[in-house]
C-alpha cells in the first residue's frame, strides 16, 4: 500500500501534457488541450487535458482521469503498477509495501538476463560480420531497419557459448541461467541454448522479455522455430505475442486481431494495424482468452489457409463464443498467410483487403459449407446441414438461426418448414457431431515419422549402451521431428539421465523430468504409446532398430534440403544466394553418399 499523501504529491508532480502527448496529438484549448480520444473512435475531439487540474480525460466515454486513472486506462495494468510507473517518470522514491512485489522482485534476476541476452543479440545483428548475413535474411522477408528495432529482432551468436560467457562474466549464477532457457548443460559443460538463430524476444503485457523465440535462418536445422523452454517467468500457453505493443490499437478500436505466426504480426503491424497478437503456434487456451477479454470482446481471426489453420479459426472461434466474444474472421485465401500477402501484393493492398473482407464468424462458416456443397451427394447435404447446425447453436439466437437457414433452404431447393423440423428433431439429439466441414487431410508422413520415433525411445530404455549407439546414429538426437522440439528436449534429458544413472528406471526418470518442467511431454508421449499401440505392437529386433534409424535420418536430411531451399528462396542478396545454392549441392551430395 502507498500513503494517501504520497499519492497525492505524485498526481502535483505529474506534467500532464508530458504524459499524454505520446498517445494524442494535443492542440491548446482554453487553459488545457485537446485531442482526439485514444479510448475510442472519434471524428471531433473530445478528449481534455489540464494541467493545473492534473486530469486527463474524455467527455464522450468518461475513460481516463488523474494521471494514475489514466495510465491504467491506456496500458491497461494495475493501479499499483501505474502509481510505480508515474513514481519513475516523475523521479519520486515510493514507500511501497505491495505484495505482488516481492514475487516481482524474485522475477527481477530472471528479466535481467534476458535483457542482457537481448543487448547480445541485437549488438550481434547489427554490429557484426555474422550479423550481416542475418540482416540480409530480415531484409529479403521485407523487413526494414525500423521494423527490426521495433520488434527488438537479434542475432543468437554461432559461437555457442558467447552469451553463457557473458551471462557468467555478470555475475548470474549457471543456476538461474537454465531456470530462465538461455543455457543448456550438455555433458557437464554450460552452452547457449540459442546458437545462430534469429531472435524475437516475447515480451509479456508490461513489456518485460520473458522468452525468445529463434528463428533458423540458414536452413541447416530442423526446427524452424525453437522456444524458451517453460520457466518461471515464461508459460508458453499464456503468451500473446506482440501483446504490449498492441495494447494501445486493442483499446482504441476495441478489437484484436489473432494471427498464427511471428511473421504475420510483424508484417501486418507495418501496415498500420497496431492491434495484432498471435500465440507461440500452440492452440489457443482459455487462458489466453481470459486476458484478452480484459481488454476487449471483439476478434478477428486470421490464421493461415492451409487445413491446419482452417481447422484452428473453427475452434478458436468456438471458445471465443462460449465466453461471449464477438467473433470476426479474415480470411486470406491468396496466400499461405498473411506475412506472404503482405510481401507479394503490398502493405496497402493488404490493409484494403483487411478492410473489405472481414466476415462475421457465421458468414464464414455459411460459405465454407456452400463451397463445398454438393446438392446431389445425400451424404454431403446431411453433412452441411448438421453442420450449419451445430454453428448456428453457438449463437442461441432464433434471429440468426432463421436468416441462415432461409438463406440455407433456398440454396438447397428444400422449404423452410422442413428444416426447421429436422433442426428441432436433432437438437432433440445433442450427440451428433458432424465431419469437419473441409476434412482435414491427416499429415501422414509426419505420424509415420512420430511412431519411428515412440519406437526409438523404446529402444533406448533396454540399456544404456543402446541408448549411446542411437545416441551417435541420430547426431545427438538432432533427426526427431514428429513434435518438434518436444522428442528432441526429451531425448537430450534421456543422455543426461544415462549420465547419472546405468539402467533405465522409469520413476527416476519422471523425477528427472518434473525438476525440468518437462514431464507433461513425456506423459503426452505414454499417452501415444497408447493411442498408437497397434501400429507399434510389432516385434522388436536390430534390423527393426536399423531400419527406424534409417527412416529417421534421411527424412531428417530430406527436411533440411527443403529448409534450405526455401532459404534460397527468401534470401535476397546474391552473393549469399549463390553460397547457398552450393551449400545445398554438397549437402544433397553428401546425404546420397550415405
Ligand atoms: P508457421 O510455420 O506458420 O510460421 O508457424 P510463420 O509465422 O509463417 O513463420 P515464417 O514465416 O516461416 O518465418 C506459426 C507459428 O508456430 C510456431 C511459431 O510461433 C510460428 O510463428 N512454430 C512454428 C514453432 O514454435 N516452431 C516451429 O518449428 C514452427
Ligand atoms: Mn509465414
Amino acid at each position: 500500500m502507498v500513503a494517501r499523501e504520497d499519492i497525492n504529491k505524485l498526481i502535483e508532480a505529474t506534467d500532464m501534457y508530458a504524459l499524454v502527448s505520446p498517445y494524442v496529438k494535443l492542440i491548446k484549448s482554453g487553459s488545457g488541450y485537446k485531442g482526439l480520444c485514444p479510448f475510442h473512435n472519434e471524428k471531433t475531439p473530445s478528449f481534455s487535458v489540464s494541467q493545473e487540474k492534473h486530469l486527463a480525460h474524455c467527455f464522450s466515454c468518461g475513460k481516463g482521469g488523474n494521471p494514475i486513472q489514466f495510465l491504467m486506462d491506456i496500458k491497461n495494468i494495475s493501479f499499483m503498477e501505474a502509481v510505480k510507473e508515474l513514481a519513475k517518470i516523475n523521479n519520486m522514491e515510493l514507500n511501497i509495501d505491495d505484495p505482488n512485489a516481492k514475487i516481482e522482485e524474485e522475477r527481477k534476476k530472471y528479466y535481467d538476463l534476458n535483457l542482457l541476452a537481448y543487448n547480445l543479440f541485437t549488438r550481434n545483428l547489427f554490429m557484426t560480420n555474422e550479423g550481416k548475413k542475418a540482416l540480409a535474411y530480415l531484409e529479403g522477408r521485407g523487413l526494414d531497419e525500423e521494423t527490426i528495432k521495433t520488434f527488438g529482432i537479434g542475432l543468437a551468436p554461432k559461437d555457442g557459448k558467447m552469451l553463457y560467457k557473458l551471462l557468467k562474466e555478470s555475475n548470474f549464477l549457471e543456476l538461474d541461467m537454465v531456470d530462465v532457457g538461455l543455457v543448456k548443460n550438455v555433458n557437464d559443460n554450460y552452452v547457449d541454448f540459442f546458437v545462430n538463430r534469429i531472435m524475437f524476444p516475447i515480451r509479456n503485457e508490461r513489456g518485460k522479455i520473458i522468452g525468445f523465440s529463434g528463428r533458423d535462418y540458414t536452413g541447416s536445422s530442423e526446427a524452424k522455430y525453437m522456444n524458451t523452454i517453460e520457466s518461471p517467468i515464461f508459460k508458453k500457453n499464456l503468451v500473446l505475442y506482440n501483446l504490449d505493443l498492441a495494447i494501445p490499437a486493442i483499446s482504441k478500436n476495441n478489437r484484436i486481431i489473432l494471427h498464427e505466426g511471428y511473421m504475420d504480426v510483424i508484417a501486418t503491424y507495418r501496415s498500420g494495424l497496431h492491434e495484432v497478437v498471435c500465440s507461440m503456434g500452440t492452440a489457443l487456451t482459455t487462458g489466453q482468452i481470459k486476458q484478452i477479454s480484459r481488454f476487449t470482446k471483439n476478434v478477428i481471426l486470421s490464421f493461415d489457409s492451409d487445413s491446419a489453420g482452417i481447422k484452428a479459426t473453427y475452434r478458436a472461434a468456438e471458445l471465443f463464443i462460449k465466453e461471449g466474444f464477438n467473433v470476426n474472421v479474415l480470411k486470406i485465401d491468396k496466400t499461405k498467410d498473411s506475412d506472404e500477402f503482405v510481401k507479394k501484393y503490398g502493405l496497402k493492398t493488404y490493409y484494403d483487403y483487411f478492410n473489405s473482407h472481414i466476415t462475421t464468424f457465421i458468414d464464414y462458416v455459411y460459405n465454407d459449407i456452400i463451397n463445398n456443397l454438393n446438392v446431389n451427394d445425400i451424404f454431403n447435404l446431411e453433412n452441411s446441414k448438421k453442420n450449419l447446425f451445430k454453428y448456428l447453436n453457438l449463437y442461441h439466437s432464433n434471429i440468426v438461426l432463421e436468416k441462415y437457414l432461409n438463406l440455407f433452404s433456398q440454396k438447397i431447393g428444400v422449404s423452410l418448414n422442413a428444416l426447421l423440423n429436422d433442426y428441432n428433431k436433432l437438437n432433440n439429439n445433442l450427440n451428433y457431431e458432424p465431419e469437419p466441414i473441409i476434412s482435414n487431410i491427416p499429415k501422414k508422413n509426419k505420424e509415420e515419422i512420430y511412431l519411428y520415433e515412440l519406437r526409438i525411445f523404446e529402444y533406448a530404455k533396454i540399456s544404456k549402451n543402446k541408448a549411446l549407439e542411437i545416441d551417435s546414429k541420430l547426431e545427438k538426437g538432432n533427426n526427431f521431428v514428429g513434435f518438434k522440439p518436444i522428442n528432441e528436449r526429451l531425448w537430450q534429458e534421456l543422455m543426461n539421465y544415462y549420465n547419472i544413472y546405468d539402467e533405465f528406471n522409469e520413476e527416476d526418470f519422471i523425477t528427472l523430468l518434473q525438476s525440468k518442467n518437462l514431464y507433461d511431454d513425456y506423459y503426452h508421449m505414454i499417452e501415444d504409446n497408447e493411442k498408437y499401440k497397434e501400429k507399434l505392437d510389432l516385434p522388436y529386433s536390430e534390423i527393426d532398430l536399423e531400419e527406424c534409424l534409417n527412416k529417421l535420418v534421411s527424412n531428417s536430411n530430406k527436411n533440411k534440403l527443403n529448409n534450405l531451399q526455401k532459404t534460397i528462396v527468401e534470401q535476397s542478396d546474391l552473393e549469399l544466394k549463390k553460397e547457398l545454392t552450393i551449400k545445398k549441392f554438397q549437402m544433397r551430395k553428401k546425404y546420397e553418399r550415405n
